[in-house]
């Protein structure tokens, strides 16, 4: 099944987020019409967002890489599975560059996530600089192999973000993300349950090319995600 995320990354306060909800739900039918939505808000909205009726379910933006203890400001797997938490997104670029977190940081998380049965929607995408150095696909083969030790019957959601692509209006060419998704698909091969997403500068106008020409799973939406009706819209409900 398709599926739709919302990355609201830090925009929405509670009462922003109850007044999206009461939008969304009235375009999107109970059970989520034939679509898997996720809603990741900041972790302050996760709980006024859930929905009785199965329209979307929610998921978190970042987990900690540890399971309890003295980690000031951290939120952990076990917090977010409490709160009805589905999915978590793991290794977001914005989070590998401004926090820096890399593969071993990731790797503790993607396993916080499973001791939760949390499903990790795990981020790739090389930078503006790496692509025109040629390392694109290097950088996707290395960012991937952080998930080597994840177990490889578990569900998995990878979504390959082009950081040049996010939050730019610039978004990946359906031919660019097709390769980059063969790529993807070669090297997790062994995965029995595996969603490939595209996200980055993702619109109501471009995201049908992207998964009829790219064949996507579906996107990790940023900033069009901030507004009900063009989230509806990407997820392919109502007027595109
Ligand atoms: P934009 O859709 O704003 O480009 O952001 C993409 C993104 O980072 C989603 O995780």
């Amino acid at each position: 099944m398709n599926l739709f995320v919302a990355n609201w990354k830090m925009h929405m306060t509670r009462a922003e987020a109850r007044a999206f909800a009461v939008e969304l739900s009235r375009i999107v039918p109970p059970g989520g019409g034939g679509r898997e939505i996720v809603i990741a808000p900041p972790f302050t909205a996760l709980d006024a967002l859930g929905d009785a009726e199965g329209r979307w379910r929610i998921g978190a933006q970042n987990v900690a890489a540890d399971a309890k203890g003295a980690f000031t400001g951290e939120v952990c797997a076990k917090m977010l599975a409490e709160l009805g938490c589905r999915y978590v997104i793991v290794g977001h670029s914005e989070r590998r560059r401004l926090f820096n977190e890399g593969g071993a940081t990731l790797v503790r998380k993607l396993e916080r996530c499973r001791e939760e049965n949390l499903i990790p929607i795990y981020c790739v995408g090389e930078t503006e600089s790496e692509r025109d150095d040629g390392v694109g696909n290097q950088i996707l083969t290395d960012q991937a192999a952080t998930l080597a030790g994840d177990p490889p019957d578990a569900p998995l959601v990878v979504a390959y973000e082009p950081v040049w692509a996010i939050g730019t209006g610039r978004a990946a060419s359906p031919g660019d993300a097709a390769a980059a998704r063969t790529l993807l698909a070669k090297l997790l091969s062994a995965r029995r349950d595996l969603r490939i997403l595209y996200g980055g500068s993702v619109t109501a106008g471009n995201c049908r090319e992207m998964l009829e020409a790219a064949g996507m799973d579906g996107f990790l939406v940023g900033g069009a995600s901030l507004d009900p009706k063009g989230f509806a819209a990407i997820a392919g409900f109502g007027n595109m």
